[in-house]
Order: C-alpha cells, then structure tokens, then sequence
C-alpha cells in the first residue's frame, strides 16, 4: 500500500484528521483540488465549541488559539428592544471560544507542514476505487497527469461539493435537505465589537448577527433575499439594515467602516446517509451542512473526526468495532445539531410571504426564553455543544 489512509480534501475536516492520524503514528496523504492560498481565503464562521477546543488542542495546534482566541461566556438574543442574555456559564458551566475558521486552517496547516506530512494541491478528476475489496484505490490527476495511490481507507472530507459522497451509489444513500428562502450577507470590517457577546438578532426586518474575530475586527451579518448579490449592497446600506435590526441602544453605540470582506451565502440543511461506504468514511461538509445560525458547521466537522480517527487507529490494528459504529454514532450527533440549527434559523428569520402568525410566534418564542430558565439552559446547552 501506499500510504494508510487517503484524505480527499484540505479543508479543515481534512487536516484535523490528518493532523491526529499522523499523531498516532498512521500514515496519510491529503489530496486537495485547490490551492493553499485558496483554503486560506475563505472567510467562515468563528465560534468553537469547547469540545472543539480540546480537540484542536489535543491534535497540538491549540497554542495559537489559546493566544487570540477570545472566551465567551454567553450571547445576546434580541427581537427588536426584546434582550435575553443567554449565560452559558452559569446554565452549563461551559463556555465557547471566539477563533476564526480560516485561522483554525491555517494552525492546521503549519503543523501538518512541521510534521512533514503529503499534502497534494490541485489535483483533478478524482476517482475513489476498490472500496469493497481488500485495499481501496484513489485516482487523480495534478497538471493533467494521472497518479494513483493504494491505501487502507479513504476519508472523504471533501466538502459539499466533492467527488467522496457521489461515490456513494445513489440507490444506497439516503439525502434530507431543507433549502431556507434566503442567504446571509456578511462583511469584514477592521472595527470595533458593537457588544461584548455575539448578538443574535431577530427584528421586523429580519435577522442580524453581530459577531467578532477580534477586539478590532468584525464579522457581521444581515438576512438577505437569494436574488440579491454583493452589488446590491455598498456598504452603507450594510450598515443602514445592520443598523436597524439591532437592538436600539447597541445601534447607538455601532462604530461603522469600510469592509474589508463581502460575501452572501445560502442557508441550508443537509444530510446524506450512510457515512461510510466501506473503505469511505464522509467527514464534515461532505455529508451535512446546517445553516450558520447556530455555528455549528466547523463544529460538527471536529466531532466527526473525533469519531472517526480513533475508529481508524483501532482498526489500523484490527479492531474494526469503532470504524463499524461511525455512521450511526457521528449521525446521532449530527441529528441533533440539525435540529438545534433549524430551530434557531426559524426563531431568527423572518420568511417572505409568511402569515401574520409567524412573526408573533418567534415573538413568543424569545418572550419565554426570556422568562424561562429552563428554555435558556436547552439554549445554552445546544451552543456550547452536546456532549461527544
Ligand atoms: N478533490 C479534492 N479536494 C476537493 C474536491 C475534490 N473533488 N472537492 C472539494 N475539495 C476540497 C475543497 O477545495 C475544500 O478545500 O475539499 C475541501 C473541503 O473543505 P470544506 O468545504 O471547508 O469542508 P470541511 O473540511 O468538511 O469543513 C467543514 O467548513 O464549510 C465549512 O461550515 C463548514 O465550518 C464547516 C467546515
Ligand atoms: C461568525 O463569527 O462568522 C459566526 C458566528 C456565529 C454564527 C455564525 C457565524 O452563528
């Protein structure tokens, strides 16, 4: 063989992988379509659960996380003037930690190189073979040339668009998927945080979020129709909305500037069982995607793999229980985080075309959040991450 296991794709759900199998001494080679600068570029979401955070810091790239990353110990709900502080410590005893996507990446990244591991970019035409015989295959191609690698097992951690999933015959796999009626426009600004917390933020004219990356950096968000693009949004009538649905004292003390950053993306929610294809195992984006609402995209990723990189080693030595049990134990998690990221979107959004009833129910809905402790722990208890 030629190496132990082939990962397709470099994106986070890859290289953490990758990072704990060569930790434990397994061998592997990441494949990946794009180049470095490329991963590096894209701006995703920024909350980790704490179970992410021991994660990465097991896989030992959590020094630079511990450095700038920012703990939070709750977050803001808001329906217009309507505020309900959501106190993660206090209901769970647990907190998040504030640490941008592309900078998670990038630590991977760093130590993946300091520990000399293959890393391929810009392969094409991937083909994933043999998965049911006693070695699997991966075929590609890297500046028009063929290539091809034996191993023991592939991980396809190659997002929503990959190759790893459709290798799945249609016929076995089992998709679910809600597409929501609207995207989130969100912009970088070199400002300062509006709040303390995030501020999650519900009003008649739809959903904002005010999130950071640092003391000096924002990333926030407003709910845009699918029709809309970049264009239609100079950043002064970001600001005006941005403005508009937030609670009205945050909005007086909001520090506007130019974005440095601007982007829209869907909102969506999506699963596709099984997560293993036998010697296939789907990670991350690949297999699920939730809308960003409840932050839990990167964080599911990091379960997954927690799931599967112990399976892999034990089964590496001939213990194949764990890799047996993966779809089903990474699927009851993931179940969960769907439900949780659905119901926040549908607290928090307002839906074109809806009756009159919907907006007073997610009224409602933050009113007995407000009053109910109960109501917040459940909250608190889905943000700050399920137990693994
Ligand atoms: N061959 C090789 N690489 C591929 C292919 C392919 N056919 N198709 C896609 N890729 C690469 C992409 O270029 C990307 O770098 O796979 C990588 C997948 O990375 P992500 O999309 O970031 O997915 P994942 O690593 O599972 O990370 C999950 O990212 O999308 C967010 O919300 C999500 O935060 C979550 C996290
Ligand atoms: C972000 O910081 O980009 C972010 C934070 C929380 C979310 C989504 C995105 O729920």
């Amino acid at each position: 063989m030629d190496t132990q296991v082939v990962i397709i794709g470099g994106g986070p759900s890859g290289l953490l992988l990758s990072q704990l199998l060569n930790r434990a001494g397994v061998a592997t080679v990441i494949l990946e379509r794009g180049t470095r600068d490329h991963v590096l570029s894209r701006i995703r979401a920024g909350i980790l659960e704490w179970g992410s955070v021991e994660m990465l810091r097991e896989a030992g790239v959590g020094a630079r996380m511990d450095a700038e990353g920012i703990p939070h110990d709750g977050t803001l709900i808001t329906d217009a003037d309507m505020v309900v502080h959501i106190d993660f410590k206090a209901l769970t005893g647990r907190r998040v930690m504030v640490y941008g996507q592309t900078e998670v990446t990038r630590d991977l990244y760093a130590a993946q190189d300091a520990m000399g591991t293959t890393i391929v970019h810009g392969v094409g035409d991937v083909r994933i073979l043999d998965l049911d015989g006693p070695q699997a295959a991966v075929e590609y191609t890297v500046d028009g040339k063929p290539h091809r690698l034996t191993c023991a097992y592939v991980a396809g951690c190659d997002g929503f668009h990959g190759v790893s999933r459709k290798t799945i015959p249609e016929a076995r796999r089992q998709e679910f998927e809600r597409v929501y009626p609207f995207g989130w426009l969100g912009i970088l600004s070199r400002t300062p945080p509006v709040a303390d917390e995030l501020i999650y933020a519900n009003s008649p004219h739809g959903f904002a979020l005010a999130s950071m990356r640092s003391e000096s950096l924002v990333r926030y968000y407003v709910q845009v129709p699918l029709t809309d693009t970049v264009d239609d949004w100079p950043d002064d009538r970001f600001w005006a909305e941005f403005r508009r649905r937030i609670p009205s004292e945050a909005a007086a003390r909001l520090v506007t500037g130019p974005s440095i950053e601007k982007s829209i993306a869907p909102l969506r929610s999506f699963v596709s069982e099984p997560l293993r294809w036998g010697r296939l195992f789907l990670v991350g984006d690949a297999a699920h995607i939730v809308p960003p609402t409840g932050a839990k995209g990167l964080n599911l990723a990091v379960s997954d793999v927690f799931y599967l990189h112990g399976a892999l080693i034990d089964a590496l030595r001939g213990n194949t229980a764990g890799i047996d049990a993966y779809s089903a134990r990474a699927l009851a998690r993931i179940w969960k985080a769907m439900r949780f990221s659905w119901q926040m979107t549908t607290m928090l959004h307002r839906f074109e075309g809806e009756d009159s009833f919907a907006a007073q129910m997610r009224r409602a809905t933050l009113a007995h959040l407000a009053a109910s402790e109960a109501a917040q722990r459940d909250l608190a208890e889905n943000y700050v991450g399920l137990p693994y």
